[in-house]
């Protein structure tokens, strides 16, 4: 019952992409809009702008049912539902800036056809947001007005690396209009994977307890409301177990063993609790200071959030004050960094971990060599104000190393062996701040974080004296 729509996603960014293709290959006939010529002229020869595992080979598999363009004047009329999915770069303040929103809202009501056709909205906005494009659409629009319905709400909660499988298994689709009309043509857009039976390709593997998504239909405000309180709330699951895992240091006790705990309780769950080097990407750090910045508006204070950013941006600090531990002065000293990418599986570079840790090293007067296995060339281009060299190999990094980080939980760095590794460093100090090493490597000091440490537990007076102290009475009916 598969009804193919024609479909324009404007913005070719990461969210646009992964939105198109996917679209494409769930049966529609899309076109993706981008007023950067290269983007499109690389696009139109089958290349992608960005790295996604799989996103090439489904690529392939869609092209017949994608075209890809700078021009409005073809892309708009003709189409049924029409995406905005471009960037809302940060403000100084961490708002982020709607400028592209608004031209891409101006562009498309220039050329829309009269006939009922849906905006959606899929870049991360503010709430409010909705309401202030079918107003831009209104004024810019020649042939239509009147139509607030027209547009959707309809966040995006897809991760990079797992994009794929995160837009074809979703576990949810929130759908935000405040008029029927809009909603039921999206139910129409996303019916294939509505349907139980669906199977994206092979190379997306199903979920083996697969469960067709929820639709969440929701008044507009309440969708884009959605987006960032769910990127919140994960935002503060990872303080949280930050914050716990500085205690379970102090403590003696183990994060992942106390994580594990208390995961069994369904209410609290074990995903999302992996304490670490801290949050970073583009979304978490910019969708937190968004909230923020939206409740500053009207005079209401968010303090959870702002002690989830505070205690990401101390969980960053950490990793130096735990080499300057060892090491005492940096100065001169020669310092690995494994990993760029602010997560596996990506060469998303954002908001990365590992770039505040090169900068800091740096201003302290150490020499850093840096390794990933995918993102170094984009380092090239977009960290050229740091300071560091590129090693073509783990083991190119650690020779002569005094220290070696591991800022980016990769697979090929969860399979090092270590001890061979350790013979050609100069030091034997390894900070493993996403908790990857499982055996301790012999003579080295290995610092990970919310696990047992040097500290030891804080000294506790024996039994007896406790005993002697606070000498236990028990009630009897004469004492009373
Ligand atoms: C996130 C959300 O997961 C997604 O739903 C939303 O649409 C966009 O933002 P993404 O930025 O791709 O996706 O990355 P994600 O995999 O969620 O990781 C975010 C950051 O949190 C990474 O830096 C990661 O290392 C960190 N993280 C994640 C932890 O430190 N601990 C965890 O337990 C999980």
């Amino acid at each position: 019952t598969m009804q193919p729509l024609k479909v324009t996603v404007v913005g070719t960014g990461y969210v646009g992409l992964g939105t198109a293709i996917m679209l494409a290959y769930l049966g529609h006939q899309v076109t993706g809009l981008d007023v950067d010529q290269s983007k499109v002229d690389m696009l139109a020869g089958g290349e992608l702008p960005i790295y996604e595992p799989g996103l090439d080979q489904l690529l392939r598999d869609s092209k017949d049912r994608l075209r890809w363009t700078t021009d409005y004047t073809t892309a708009i009329p003709d189409a049924d539902v029409i995406f905005i999915c471009v960037g809302t770069p940060p403000n100084a303040d961490g708002s982020p800036n709607l400028r592209f929103v608004a031209e891409a809202a101006r562009s498309i009501a220039q050329n829309l056809n009269g006939k009922v056709q849906v905006v959606v909205n899929k870049s991360t906005v503010p709430v409010g947001t909705g309401d202030w494009v079918a107003r831009i659409i209104e004024d810019n629009a020649r042939e239509y007005s009147s139509g607030r319905y027209l547009v959707v709400s309809n966040p995006e909660f897809l991760r990079e690396g797992t994009a794929l499988y995160d837009s074809l298994y979703p576990d949810r689709i929130v759908l935000g209009s405040d008029s029927s009309l809009g909603i039921e043509r999206m139910r129409l857009l996303y019916a294939p994977l509505l349907d139980q039976s669906f199977e994206a390709p092979a190379y997306v593997p199903r979920p083996s307890n697969y469960e067709r998504p929820e639709l969440v239909a929701t008044a507009l405000s309440s969708a884009e409301m959605i987006k960032y309180a769910a990127n919140a709330f994960l935002a503060l699951k990872i303080s949280f177990a930050n914050e716990i895992a500085g205690l379970c240091e102090r403590v003696g006790a183990d994060i992942s063993e106390v994580t594990q705990g208390i995961g069994h309780d369904k209410r609290i769950g074990h995903r999302f609790l992996n304490a670490g080097a801290g949050w970073g990407g583009s979304c978490f750090g910019k969708d937190t200071s968004a909230l923020i910045s939206t409740g500053s508006e009207y005079g209401y204070s968010m303090p959870i959030l702002e002690a989830a950013i505070a205690v990401n941006q101390r969980q960053r600090s950490l990793i130096i004050n735990k080499l300057q531990q060892h090491l005492h002065r940096l100065k001169g000293k020669r310092v690995a960094v494994l990993g760029m990418a602010f997560k596996p599986n990506t060469d998303d570079l954002r908001d990365a971990p590992a770039h505040d840790t090169i900068q800091r090293l740096t201003a302290l007067g150490a020499t850093v060599v840096a390794h990933d296995p995918i993102a170094m060339p984009r380092a090239r281009r977009e960290w050229q104000h740091l300071s560091y060299t590129e090693a073509e190999s783990v083991r190119a990094a650690v020779r002569g190393a005094d220290a070696v980080i591991i800022a980016t939980e990769w697979d090929e760095y969860r399979e090092l062996d270590w001890n061979a590794l350790l013979v050609d460093m100069r030091g034997r100090l390894i900070i493993d701040t996403r908790n990857i090493i499982t055996t301790q490597p012999d003579r080295c000091t290995l610092e990970q974080i919310g696990k047992r440490s040097g500290v030891g537990v804080p000294h506790l007076p024996d039994a007896d004296v406790l005993a002697e102290e606070h000498p236990v009475t028990i009630a009897t009916g004469a004492q009373a």
